[in-house]
């Protein structure tokens, strides 16, 4: 059947499948066999998925791995981790487990303060928009009252609304800039409304005080929450550190500690060394049902705030201890969202103990430490590739439908080999060529 594509999103999802087919497959049937195989036999789950987003065709599978003995405050935690890449839940666990018999992960929250901002235009005299804003701030926040009612009662709410002049960067360019307490949601919603609000009550009640020219341009939430910030660090004495023949213990936290230093000074390194920290932080965020593309962005909006991209991680050696540890800004949501809808999310969340949102955002903080701690220890030693190949030999093997028996022979064979893909693939044809 072929569909105009105007009326797409008011096909059945039957019917998306088959036009999606027909137009872009070479082979229909194969094609809707795929996404049929990826459908949950269990319908009421299936209707669940299929109404989280748009023209829903079928489920994208993530593996949902977990990482146990994280020491966190003195508590035990098994952490959920939903990613698709080798070794990184590996990792996870072989740096909780060293930390855990080092006295743990000792975590803080640094603040839990979001953002939202009503952008706007005006043209006039600026101590008149000075003098206007004073006028209508008691009635910004007395409009929102009933948006705000079950926040405050929670404890949350909106801390303050300032009137702030941007018009050095921008013509006529102000903004209403607020800060709001969401306690265990991460609080988009409850933020957008107010700020939307917000936003008719300084529009409405400007004509009245003789301001007719103020434009609202857009009322939205900030992703960069530099004042939403966990920390979490990690500590022993030098003489702990080492598990490495090679390296003496000193050796071994010197290098680790000009890797960090590499890090805060060089950018090419930086985001990569970030990149290792997200993969335990996403990985956490997404398991736990939060937004892991704000969580993206505002960290490396964060890692860059002093004008640089630097590294989010830091280490020291003092009086024989050695310290390293991790500051990121985290705005995550333990009430809310997908965390009532998505089964695997509540499941995940109840692994964890049923966390409020800081007590997640120090859980999560841990999983990047933990996993840049792995990746600068595997770098500054061993490197990262022969566990990393080793790891990636099974998805290799998996690719090219290895059997039980190739398996362990390719194994065997790469036990004190360099893994490549190529030589994978070779060693596997002369196996099956023999
Ligand atoms: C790979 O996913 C992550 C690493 O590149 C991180 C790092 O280099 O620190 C290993």
């Amino acid at each position: 059947m072929v569909q105009n594509k105007t009326g797409f999103s008011k096909l059945s999802k039957e019917e998306k499948i088959n036009w999606i087919a027909e137009k872009h497959f070479s082979n229909p049937k194969e094609a809707v066999n795929l996404l049929q195989r990826y459908q949950n036999f269990d319908a009421s789950l299936q209707k669940l998925h299929d109404e989280f987003i748009e023209n829903t065709l079928t489920n994208f599978y993530l593996p949902l791995g977990v990482a146990p003995n994280f020491e966190i405050n003195g508590k035990n935690y098994t952490i959920p981790m939903a990613i698709e890449e080798s070794s990184v839940v590996a990792a996870a666990s072989k740096a909780a487990k060293f930390w855990s018999a080092r006295g743990g992960f000792k975590t803080i929250i640094l603040g839990t303060e979001k953002i939202g901002q009503v952008h706007f235009l005006y043209e006039g005299d600026t101590q008149k928009l000075i003098e206007y804003f004073n006028f209508v701030k008691p009635f910004l926040f007395s409009e929102v009252d009933s948006i705000t009612k079950n926040m405050q009662k929670r404890g949350g709410g909106i801390s303050d609304i300032q009137l702030i002049d941007k018009t050095a960067a921008l013509e006529n360019y102000y903004q209403l800039h607020a800060n709001f307490q969401t306690k265990d949601s991460m609080g988009a919603n409850f933020i957008n409304s107010c700020l939307e609000q917000f936003a008719k009550t300084f529009k409405n009640k400007s004509e009245a005080f003789g301001m007719p020219s103020i434009q609202i341009v857009m009322s939205i939430l900030s992703n960069f929450v530099p004042n939403c910030v966990v920390r979490a660090e990690v500590s022993c004495p030098v003489s702990e550190l080492n598990e490495d023949k090679n390296n003496t213990s000193s050796e071994f936290a010197e290098k680790f500690l000009t890797a960090v230093k590499i890090a805060e000074v060089e950018p090419y390194r930086a985001v990569t060394h970030n990149k290792g920290i997200m993969n335990g932080i996403d990985a956490v965020v997404l398991a736990t049902g939060n937004d892991f593309r704000a969580v993206e962005a505002g960290v490396h909006a964060f890692a860059s705030k002093n004008g640089s991209y630097t590294s989010l991680s830091h280490a020291k050696i003092e009086n024989g201890i050695f310290t390293f540890w991790l500051e990121v800004p985290l705005a995550l949501g333990t009430v809310g969202g997908l965390t009532n809808l998505h089964p695997l999310v509540k499941f995940s969340l109840e692994m964890l103990g049923n966390p409020s949102a800081t007590e997640l955002m120090e859980i999560v903080a841990v999983a990047g430490l933990a996993q840049n701690f792995a990746a600068l220890r595997s770098l500054t030693t061993s490197g990262i590739q022969q566990g990393h190949m080793k790891m990636h030999l099974n998805n290799i093997l998996n690719q090219h439908q290895a059997t039980k028996e190739e398996k362990l022979l390719v194994v065997a064979h790469f036990e004190n080999q360099t893994v490549s893909h190529n030589l994978v693939v070779d060693f596997l044809e002369r196996l099956r060529t023999n």
